[in-house]
């Protein structure tokens, strides 16, 4: 039987060109957030192409199950203490900041400690990084567009964001976040550069978490039989990234010779409405899930769609894994975790 996780680690790898895979081998990097989903595949990643990494996670939202496959190499090293008080003794030559709270059930029940972590934690590790003197990629979003009006969206659009909305305690921070890498890029020269990354899913995103977002959530209704709730009509679209071309984004950003002080938009360029996704996924998993219609969410976002000419012409970077193919790889892995009792 196939293995979706060698599958999912194959497609990232085989994204990267010699000179990239050569450039993550030795180095010693620092992933915070390394136990969360977009973390671990990065960490998983880093360690097969010979980096040394440490993973900084408090587990709130992360798991040992997602970094079980690389717990043990001699390449790895697990530090669990929270970004906002953990005394770090290494150094290291790079840094991937993703500690976070992406998911809205999660921020808009804790928005202060989601605004801390993006604002205090970064600032703690990004002062670190004068000592290392490290080169940085900032995990942002493209939450930070808020509701565009342009769309495709280019890095240059600055974003409508409500900046007392309930979206706000992610939005803002995320905008602060990249404000202040710059800030030390400008001030103190840190080597830094931006990802904007846009919906990623893919196996490891935690269906079975009450925060768990719209992909996976609508997928284990769907392989349960459940109702799967749509909020609002269902027409507003999102451009949905399958993990192996997230991982494979951030790792060329971080080999990119010419990129320091940049921002890139990460995202897939296949757009689709949240009501086909759930068409979709029924269809897919061959379910008798029926769709119901629940309340908007404010400030929920319209279209989401990324310009990603720059990640293209700069890094040499495209989407590979289209929606479907993307979906079956997600619906197999969930198939073989979810408890049907
Ligand atoms: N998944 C997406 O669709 C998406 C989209 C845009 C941006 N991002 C960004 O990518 C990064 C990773 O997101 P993800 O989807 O993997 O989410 P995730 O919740 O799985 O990962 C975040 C990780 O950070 C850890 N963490 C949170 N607060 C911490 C703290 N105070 N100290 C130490 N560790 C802490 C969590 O335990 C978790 O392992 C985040 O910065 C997120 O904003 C994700």
């Amino acid at each position: 039987m196939e293995n979706i996780d060698d599958t999912v680690l194959e497609l990232i790898i085989g994204h990267l060109t010699s000179g990239e895979k050569s450039y993550h081998d030795g180095l010693r990097v620092l992933v915070v957030g390394g136990a969360g989903f977009i973390g671990s595949w990065l960490s998983e990643s880093l360690v097969s192409l010979g980096a040394n990494v440490t993973c900084l996670d408090n587990l709130s939202t992360g798991s040992l199950d997602n970094i079980s496959r690389i717990k043990g190499k001699s390449n790895f090293k697990l530090l669990i203490s929270d970004v906002l008080n953990v005394e770090l003794s290494g150094e290291y030559d790079l840094v991937f900041y993703g500690a976070s709270m992406p998911a809205p059930d999660m921020y808009m029940a804790n928005p202060v400690k989601a605004m801390l972590t993006d604002s205090i934690g970064l600032y703690r590790i990004l002062s670190k990084t004068l000592d290392w003197r490290s080169r940085v990629v900032y995990m942002s979003s493209s939450e930070i567009y808020g509701n565009p009006e342009v769309v495709p969206t280019p890095e240059e659009y600055y974003g409508r964001v409500n900046p007392i909305g309930l979206r706000s305690p992610y939005e803002e921070s995320k905008r602060f976040a990249e404000a202040l890498t710059m800030a030390f890029y400008r001030e103190y020269g840190v080597d830094v550069r931006i990802a904007r990354i846009f919906n990623t899913y893919g196996p490891r995103l935690d269906p079975n978490s009450p925060y768990s977002r719209v992909v996976t959530r609508f997928i284990e209704r769907a392989l349960r039989g459940e109702p799967i709730e749509i909020h609002g009509d269902g027409s507003q679209t999102r451009s949905f990234t399958f993990i192996s071309d997230t991982v494979s984004g951030l790792l060329k950003l971080a080999s990119c010779s010419k990129c320091s002080g940049e921002v890139f938009n990460i995202g897939s360029i296949e757009e689709v409405s949240i009501i086909d996704l759930a068409k979709t996924i029924i269809e897919l998993t061959g379910s008798k899930s029926q769709i119901v219609h629940v309340p908007p969410r404010p400030d929920d976002p319209r279209r989401r769609k990324p310009d990603i000419s720059k990640a293209m012409s700069k890094l040499g970077w495209t989407p590979r894994v289209s929606l479907i193919e993307g979906l079956k790889l997600t619906i197999d892995w969930f198939k073989r975790r979810i408890s049907f009792e």
